[in-house]
């Protein structure tokens, strides 16, 4: 009799202790009108949670939700052991583009463990900084959206964000990080705002996402290794691109990235790898590009060792020193919007080796398709449209 009691007693005490507690913005104090300052309720929700010594949840309703400054959640002093965002609402930044222009993020993940955002929206109001960009007036640089930076653990998932003042998602120094079903909006117009930027980071999944932005859809820059991404949709946007990398002398490498199954639509690059022409012990290695369609893609496959955007203010007396090494492009199809469907423009000082070309199958409208090498050593193998000029 008393076994069952202290049973009981102990199923009650495990239930306790795994239950999760919740968090709700809107009763912690939040309006959902969209026009009164969040972020006092947000922070609350945040350092509930993080307090709390059971699982948590921060339950973001619908409706809208101005943060009017930056924020950030940071996870130095948390002692729950994992924290969700259950999102329906919409965050919105400040219509006025100062307000948040001169941060470098606008919400900030900081050195958190074990943190999910599910759902929801995050609305940067992009849309007049660009302008201002366009129009040549001296603006603010524009924050990224959403920083995750050195942390741990992360899950991303169905979350969308429209009109980036600049980066929509930046990963920075974090490790076992996912992101999936993420929906990316901005015009294909837009100055710098790269969907998904990567830096010195580990371990970074990326499935199931559809990007449309007005650069990188996906950026990889220095640094970063083990990263998986499977079933990306990019277009408008400049593609999927390692790089830009070599910029700094010292610089840490990228390697063992594999990108499968993607689709390119009307983009100005596919599967692009780009180094600024200047000296770096940079590097690019263990590289497989996989199962890709392009529609209508100006660059499908480029390696461009000499990248400078609108050509302007580029280092181009100097070579690029990041070394190239053993990259696969393979089962590659579609069409070209440009006659060069495959480049490798690699660089005289370190030229690229072990590049594999392996089913790559593009039309050109109207011509046939070529390739075109420099400083470019590797194999071809199966059906080669345009044909190889390694
Ligand atoms: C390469 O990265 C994948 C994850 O994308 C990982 O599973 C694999 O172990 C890594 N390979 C090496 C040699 O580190």
């Amino acid at each position: 009799m008393v076994i069952k009691y202290i049973i009981v007693l102990l199923f009650l005490l495990f239930q306790y202790s795994s239950a999760k507690v919740t968090y709700n913005v809107v009763t912690l104090g939040a309006k959902t009108d969209g026009r009164s300052d969040t972020k006092n309720a947000f922070l609350k929700a945040w350092n509930l949670a993080c307090a709390s010594t059971s699982p948590a949840i921060i339950a973001v309703p619908s409706g809208r939700y101005l943060i009017a400054s930056a924020i950030t959640f940071s996870g130095q002093t948390c002692k729950s052991k994992a924290i969700t965002f259950n999102m329906y609402g919409t965050l919105v930044a400040p219509s006025s583009y100062n307000a948040i222009g001169n941060d470098e993020v606008w919400i900030k993940l900081y050195r958190v463990n074990h943190v999910t955002i599910s759902g929801g929206t995050l609305d940067a109001q992009g849309g007049p900084l660009w302008a201002c960009k366009s129009s040549g007036k001296t603006c603010p640089q524009g924050a990224t959206t959403l920083g995750i930076y050195h942390s741990q653990n992360i899950v991303i998932s169905k979350l969308r964000l429209l009109n980036s003042q600049m980066f929509h998602i930046a990963v920075y120094a974090c490790t076992n990080t996912k992101l999936q079903g993420v929906n990316i909006v901005a015009s294909g117009l837009s100055p710098n705002t790269d969907g998904i930027h990567l830096t010195s980071s580990t371990g970074i999944t990326i499935l199931n996402s559809k990007i449309s932005t007005g650069d990188d859809c996906i950026s990889i820059g220095p640094g970063n290794s083990n990263v998986w991404i499977e079933k990306v949709v990019c277009g408008p946007g400049h593609g999927i691109s390692i790089g830009s990398l070599g910029w700094e002398l010292q610089e840490a490498g990228v390697q063992n990235i594999t990108v499968k199954t993607t689709t390119f639509i009307g983009t100005q690059n596919g599967l692009r790898i780009k180094t600024w022409a200047r000296r770096s012990n940079g590097f690019v290695r263990n590289i497989v590009f996989k199962d890709a369609t392009m529609m209508k893609v100006k660059y499908p496959i480029i390696i461009d060792g000499k990248y400078c955007p609108n050509n302007r203010n580029c280092p181009n007396d100097q070579v690029s020193g990041v070394k190239i090494s053993n990259v696969a492009f393979e089962d590659v199809h579609g069409t070209s919007a440009t006659q060069v469907a495959v480049k490798f423009d690699c660089s005289k000082g370190s030229p690229c080796s072990g590049i594999r070309l392996k089913n790559v199958n593009l039309v050109y409208v109207g011509k046939p398709a070529i390739s075109s090498c420099s400083y470019a050593a590797g194999t071809a193998s199966g059906i080669l449209l345009p044909s190889s000029c390694l």
